[in-house]
């Protein structure tokens, strides 16, 4: 399957009618729009047409168990596609919406078992990108999408990464620049009693409780069929990557040069992603094998840049990374959820 692939830079600040007209008709014709959002670029298609949904799975190698999130561009729209939503849903989607989070709720008939993987809940998220939004209000079609990598890859946040996955596969992309949260959204079931955490992100629990109150966290490491995206390893960098997990950070920090410097005597290329205050307390000669993600007391910025440098040490060959794992809370909570499944080995 060779497609040819026409890319577009359109600007969030100033969105270029034209372009995503363009891009809108595609979509409306059942073709492949990779589009970006405020989480990580999406692989969107119609999410109305059985054939086009189909298609997603077979552009990123997905497993046809693992069901799609639905894009709107309103909770008018997300109306027509769940049975019905409960009153507190509603408040929360008033409060996080347009944003990073996507409610799982009791579907319509209307949206096809190839989304759901024969489920009978959609997951729905109103992304707050522009470009996400005018897109889909132009095509006027809720837009399932997956993240816009290959199935096992980190999810891209700029579009570099998605061309170099995806070129030849889609059949538009759309360059609109960084994505700002840089982690997928938060996945909450709100179909049954009890709302359930299947995926943290960008919204934070601490956050999701103001509104819910009590809040079930699924285990991530169940083979339920309530989340199934959770079995599979995810956002696999080629280097074999060592977490180093622990309380205090300056214990974690010195396993894990110990570890460095054991790998490098035996010839191979390391890659510590550190924070600047850790990248202090490393040897200078070694600072080119350190990359910064900011400053430990910025999460934000970890989120946001993440997935990017995992794929940066990609690029540049390296045959291990080693990186101390972060607090589980707020953000840190999500972070450490990917970086969980993007390790190879957790060293406690
Ligand atoms: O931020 C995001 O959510 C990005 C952007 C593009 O919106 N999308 C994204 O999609 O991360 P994906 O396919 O990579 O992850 C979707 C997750 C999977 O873990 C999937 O199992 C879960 O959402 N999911 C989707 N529909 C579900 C449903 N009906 N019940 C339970 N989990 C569901
Ligand atoms: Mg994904």
């Amino acid at each position: 399957m060779t497609k040819s692939t026409k890319v577009f830079c359109i600007s969030e600040k100033r969105p270029n009618k034209k372009k995503l007209e363009y891009c809108a008709n595609l979509i409306r014709k059942g073709k492949l729009v990779v589009f970006p959002s405020e989480t990580v670029y999406g692989l969107g298609a119609n999410a109305l047409s059985k054939n086009a949904v189909q298609s997603i799975y077979k552009a990123k190698g997905r497993p046809t168990d693992n069901p799609l999130i639905v894009h709107v561009s309103s909770i008018k729209m997300a109306e027509k596609l769940v049975l019905e939503i409960p009153a507190i849903v509603r408040k929360a989607m008033g409060t996080f919406w347009p944003g990073p989070i996507t409610f799982v709720l009791k579907k319509k008939k209307i949206v096809p078992s190839q989304v759901t993987c024969g489920l009978d809940t959609v997951g729905i998220r109103f992304p707050s990108n522009r470009i996400a939004r005018r897109l889909i209000e132009i095509s006027d079609r809720p837009i399932a999408a997956p993240s816009a990598n290959l199935s096992g890859k980190p999810s891209p946040t700029k579009a570099k990464h998605v061309i170099e996955d995806l070129n030849g596969r889609v059949d538009a992309i759309i360059n609109g620049g960084n994505a700002s949260v840089g982690l997928e959204s938060t996945v909450i079931d709100v179909s049954g009693d009890l709302p359930i955490l299947l995926r943290p992100g960008g919204i934070t629990l601490e956050e999701l409780e103001k509104v819910f109150g009590v809040i079930d966290i699924a285990d991530s490491n169940a083979k339920s069929p309530k989340c199934p995206g959770m079995k599979y390893r995810h956002y696999a960098p080629n280097a074999v990557f060592y977490l180093f997990d622990g309380k205090n950070e300056n214990p974690k920090m010195n396993r894990l040069k110990l570890k460095f410097n054991s790998l490098r005597k035996k010839g191979y290329k390391v890659a510590i992603i550190a924070s600047k205050e850790s990248k202090k307390i490393i040897n200078e000669k070694y600072h080119d094998d350190v990359f910064v993600v900011g400053s430990r007391t910025n999460l934000l910025f970890l989120a946001s840049k993440i997935f990017n440098v995992l794929r940066k040490i990609d690029r540049k060959g390296y045959d291990y990374i080693l990186m101390t794992t972060c607090p589980n809370d707020g953000i840190g909570r999500a972070i450490m959820n990917r970086i969980r499944k993007a390790a190879t080995k957790v060293i406690n």
